[in-house]
């Protein structure tokens, strides 16, 4: 049976990638035939390609190519040596993540290019084309006299149809901690968001936008441009024209070097990726981002295991204590965090993150001088790290690591192996990384080739001692989680902590709903979800956060990530009936499915855990209230489900009345229909289990 699929999957690849009359012309199409990329040389010889979904245009002729050092590339008319087509349809599973199997299944074309004149340099380009969407990357072939690129610029286009209703952020070196903007694309200006009181870094200098970059055409197709296997190269954003309607590679550079990216031959470029989907809940859904990525290199990894987590965090962000220890409210104390192991233990909280337990915070953001002020292997002396540690395990909660590297680098890596061995040691098997603050040394950004190999080293130091990683102010996530799976999460968005302290008022109501058809399409996300006291007026006047109780529990269904945070003080967890969804909900799954959802309104989906046979389902809306029918075809044949739904309370308002929640209980089981009403900023979070759930 296989033999014959693999036939018939050859003969369609005979008929799906065509180069027709015109020799400089290649066709390649989609699985289903639905997505067609064209790649062609002009009549000057300049490499270009087109691509179409249904028959309708996307992108229009864009040209590929960079500005090397000592000129263009190509500096002549190229002409084709040679082609090659091929297809792959496989099954891989995720040792983690939003579904067990994932589905490769993509024709490719390979095209050899040379310029026709000297130099004579050689560039191939590969093409893919999946179901959802294509990749294309570059490829600098071994050659004689071209050894060593250095690149100014890539000059990959993206020449749009139409003006699109586009999800932006602006193009930013550094951060990806910026609020999503909701605009026609000729009105994208990036350049207006350049001032922002609440991030010590950030640096703007183009028109330009971060990737994802969500949109949505008059034909109503929507399309989301990103970058896959971003390794040894710099990030990119896109540089916009907003008269000409297209889009141009721009990428993220190096004051200190000069240059933006530098690699010797041969090598390959990170994919240029386009999801595209007839429903917004298809770009969720899509697995292209991960399928451009190897294949699993770290083998086994049950050393991780997903889990929830409480923490010593959010009472920092709120005031309530400190990192440091010196000024009598330091957080990180022995007694605390057995107080939080116990609260975990207790609620199927599974990890325990501790903030500000070793020396440096003293000197940590404001500080010029950063470098050597951070140790990852000395506490404070009120924190008995051993102790805090033994005593989790007694009670089966782990510690996370906590390592803020205020953005100086080099310090971190010469401290990399002491401080992952002292993990080992004591059996921690995550960490949560941060890099607040301006990249030391000066003229190096977060999104730059440098910093992308720090992270890479990281990521591979942590995996050689058996530790995963949640990084904070990280570089962009492009899928490297399925090559190496100790990448486990990470922020790389505004998050909840945002909500605490920003002086713009915080995330508003719709931010989420923007987040799951952007950011979210690049990976997992630490966003921190679960506060209860949603005014903790207490702590902070001027500070609030922008949803509904409802939707913060909806957020650990809608949010995707291996570790979630139940991030609120536990004081604000006790007693409340609410959270016991908290308690129940699944980390891991077998599979995920996106009911509804318009970027920007409102996103409704359904995950199903691994091993359990429990669905949750979250969904969240905007600033606007609405109704929903949920209908629970997808759950299986003949299972009755416990259901608990939490939805909002009559008059829930994320600002007026954020609290008014309703929790009832009932049987659900498949072709059920449920009708629920989102407050605005609201959501609905459900449990359905298929054992009658936890006491
Ligand atoms: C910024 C991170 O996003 C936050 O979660 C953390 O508490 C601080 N840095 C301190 O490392
Ligand atoms: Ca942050």
């Amino acid at each position: 049976m296989k033999k014959l699929l693999n036939l018939l999957g050859l003969i369609l690849i005979l008929s799906s990638c065509t180069q027709t009359k015109n020799t400089n012309m290649f066709d390649i199409f989609s699985p289903d035939e639905q997505v067609h990329a064209s790649f062609f040389l002009t009549a000057k010889g300049r490499p270009a390609y087109k691509l179409s979904f249904k028959g309708k245009t996307i992108i229009d002729t864009s040209y590929l190519g960079f500005k090397l050092k000592e000129g263009d590339f190509p500096s002549v008319g190229m002409t084709v040596e040679n082609h090659e087509t091929s297809q792959v349809n496989e099954t891989w599973e995720m040792p983690w993540g939003e579904k067990r199997n994932v589905i490769n299944h993509y024709h490719e074309l390979i095209i050899n290019l040379k310029e026709s004149q000297p130099p004579q340099r050689k560039m191939n380009l590969i093409f893919r084309v999946y179901n959802d969407g294509i990749g294309f990357r570059y490829e600098f072939p071994e050659q004689e006299n071209f050894t060593k690129a250095i690149i100014m610029e890539e000059k990959t286009q993206f020449n749009l149809v139409g003006d699109p209703l586009v999800w932006w952020q602006p193009g930013d070196w550094d951060i990806y901690e910026h609020l999503y903007n909701t605009s026609r694309f000729s009105e994208i200006d990036a350049l207006s968001k350049r001032d922002h009181a609440d991030l010590a870094q950030t640096h703007i200098p183009e028109n330009a936008v971060n990737t994802p970059v969500t949109m949505k055409t008059n034909d109503k197709i929507y399309l989301s441009f990103h970058e896959a296997n971003l390794t040894d190269y710099s990030g990119m954003t896109l540089k916009v024209d907003t008269a000409g309607l297209s889009m141009e590679s721009c990428l993220v550079g190096s004051e200190r070097s000069g240059f933006k990216v530098k690699r010797s031959l041969p090598f390959k470029t990170p994919w240029r990726t386009i999801q595209i989907a007839e429903t917004a809940g298809g770009l969720i859904e899509s697995d292209l981002i991960v399928n451009l990525n190897e294949p699993n290199r770290l083998g086994d990894i049950s050393w991780f295991t997903p889990m929830k987590y409480a923490g010593i965090w959010w009472e920092m962000h709120l005031g309530k204590s400190t990192w440091a220890y010196e000024g009598g409210k330091h957080g990180a104390t022995t007694e605390h965090a057995k107080e939080l192991i116990d609260f975990a233990s207790e609620n199927n909280i599974g990890g325990l993150l501790v903030e500000g337990w070793n020396t440096g915070w003293e000197h940590w953001i404001g500080f010029e001088e950063r470098e050597g002020v951070f140790d990852f292997v000395t506490p404070y002396p009120d924190y008995n790290l051993e102790e805090v540690v033994r005593y989790g395990r007694e009670k089966g909660v782990e510690l996370i690591m906590h390592h803020e590297t205020s953005a100086a680098p080099r310090t971190y890596e010469q401290q990399l192996d002491t401080a992952f061995s002292l993990m080992q040691k004591l059996g921690i098997h995550s960490v949560k990384t941060g890099y607040v603050g301006k990249i030391i040394p000066k003229g190096e950004y977060h999104h730059g080739q440098w910093m992308v190999n720090h992270y890479r080293k990281v990521l591979e130091t942590a995996a050689s001692y058996k530790i995963a990683v949640n990084a904070h102010e990280p570089i962009k996530a492009t899928g490297i989680r399925r090559t190496l799976p100790n990448a486990i999460s990470r922020e790389g968005l505004r998050g909840q902590e945002f909500n605490a302290w920003a002086k713009d008022g915080g995330n508003p109501p719709e931010h989420l709903s923007i987040i799951a058809f952007t950011r979210m399409l690049a990976g997992p996300i630490d966003f921190t979800p679960g506060i209860f006291d949603i005014k903790f007026k207490e702590w902070k006047e001027m500070n609030q956060v922008n949803t509904t109780l409802a939707q913060q529990l909806a957020l650990y269904v809608v949010i995707y990530s291996p570790i979630q945070m139940a991030a609120d003080l536990i004081e604000n967890y006790r007693g409340n009936p609410a959270f016991r969804f908290i308690r129940d909900v699944g980390v891991d799954w077998e599979q995920s499915l996106v009911l509804n959802g318009e970027p920007g309104d409102y996103v409704t989906i359904a995950r199903e855990e691994k091993n359990t046979g429990n669905w949750f389902v979250g969904g969240i809306s905007d600033e606007n209230a609405r109704d929903m029918v949920i209908n629970f075809d997808f759950l299986p044949d003949g299972i009755t489900f416990e259901a608990s739904i939490y939805k909002d309370g009559a008059n829930a308002h994320w600002d007026k009345n954020p609290l008014a929640i309703s929790i009832d209980s009932r049987h659900i089981k498949k072709g059920d229909e449920l009708n629920v009403w989102l407050a605005p900023g609201g959501g609905f979070a459900i449990s359905l289990l298929a054992t009658g759930g936890s006491e």
